[in-house]
């Protein structure tokens, strides 16, 4: 069923102030998708992981919604490799559009392309990347789980296709 849509959205850069908030939504979003990964022990590598890649020239969007403003989700894109590599919505929020606004927040960064990897069992995601138009370019390396993972990668139909 549906979610009732956003409230008075949002999309923000990180600030250093933001760390709890989008450590508790990226193990809620996780866990809710896989229940039995312990994703609390990962909190750590989520922070170093998203550290190095803005060390390296991605940027780190938060979507927030309502008065007083609560975050709901965030993507991480990096607009020279237009490499999409963190992407989460709160689970209350499945089904809202946050996720649609994210990838468009996404694209108004890395207009020509999106590139990404997602866990070839986690349908809900390849569910949605489809819907936003990403088609899969084949096997990516395997998951920190060791799960099979797909590249799937959106470009703007205003670009030549190859
Ligand atoms: C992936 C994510 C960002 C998508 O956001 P969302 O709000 O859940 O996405 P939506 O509800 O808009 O779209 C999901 C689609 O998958 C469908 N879906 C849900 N469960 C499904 C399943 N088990 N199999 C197939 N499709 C499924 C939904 O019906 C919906 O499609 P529809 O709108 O055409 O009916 C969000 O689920 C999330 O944060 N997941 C956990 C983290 C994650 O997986 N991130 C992506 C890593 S690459």
């Amino acid at each position: 069923m549906a979610r009732p849509g956003l409230v008075s959205p949002r999309i923000v850069p990180r600030r250093d102030e933001d760390w709890p908030s989008l450590l508790e939504l990226w193990v809620a979003s996780w866990r809710a998708t896989y229940p039995d990964i312990d994703f609390d022990a990962r909190r750590d590598w989520l922070r170093q992981q998203v550290l190095r890649l803005e060390r390296s020239g991605s940027r780190t969007l938060l979507l927030r919604e309502g008065a007083p403003p609560a975050t709901i989700g965030f993507v991480v894109i990096d607009p020279a490799t237009h490499w999409l590599d963190q992407l989460c919505v709160h689970p209350t929020r499945f089904g809202s559009g946050a996720a649609e606004a994210l990838i468009e927040a996404a694209r108004s960064i890395s207009p020509a392309r999106l590139r990404l990897d997602v866990n070839a069992d986690n349908r809900r995601a390849v569910s949605f990347y489809e819907r936003e138009g990403f088609v899969s370019r084949g096997e990516g390396a395997p998951s920190l789980s060791g799960r099979r993972t797909l590249i799937m990668e959106w470009t703007s139909a205003l670009l030549p296709q190859s």
